[in-house]
């Protein structure tokens, strides 16, 4: 069964996301002066990785061209959290700042879930927004044992 519209429309859109996902994480992880959020964010974009990749297969399976500006970008250059304070930037707003982007994602994959009329890509689009909400519960976590997030 070839893709609707509608799915297709709705899987750019995340492989879309999922792009900005892997930028951001890639240059958070540089920017970030705490080193065990270094490794979180490193962690997250290769999370984010494979999600590109599972939906770029869902695409070129289904005869779906998946040429996108934002695929390829230069990775920031080596540690560069002595530049963070120069961008006006904190470690705690970088955490803020994805956790605001996950809570996007989640919900535009709930989209994309609910419009799935192919039930193997229904599941793996949920196993997706599954760690899409692990994401956000693993920056909600760091940045409350930091007293970043206040829920009082
Ligand atoms: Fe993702
Ligand atoms: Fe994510």
């Amino acid at each position: 069964m070839p893709l609707t519209s509608k799915e297709k429309k709705l899987i750019e859109d995340n492989l879309n996301a999922e792009y900005l996902c892997i930028r951001k994480y890639d240059q958070y992880a540089s920017l970030a002066t705490d080193q065990q959020l270094k490794q979180m964010f490193n962690d997250l974009a290769s999370k984010e990785r494979q999600h590109a990749q599972t939906l770029k297969g869902i695409l070129s399976q289904n005869g779906v061209s998946t040429n996108n500006i934002f695929e390829t970008a230069s990775p920031p250059k080596g540690d560069l959290s002595s530049v963070q304070k120069d961008l006006g930037s904190t470690d705690a707003q970088l955490l803020n700042d994805a956790l605001y982007v996950e809570k996007y994602v989640s919900s535009s994959y709930n989209n994309a879930v609910l419009e799935s009329a192919d039930p193997n890509i229904r599941m793996q689009l949920q196993h997706i927004q599954n760690e899409e909400q692990q994401h956000a519960e693993t920056l909600f976590n760091a940045m409350q044992s930091r007293g970043w997030y206040k829920t009082e």
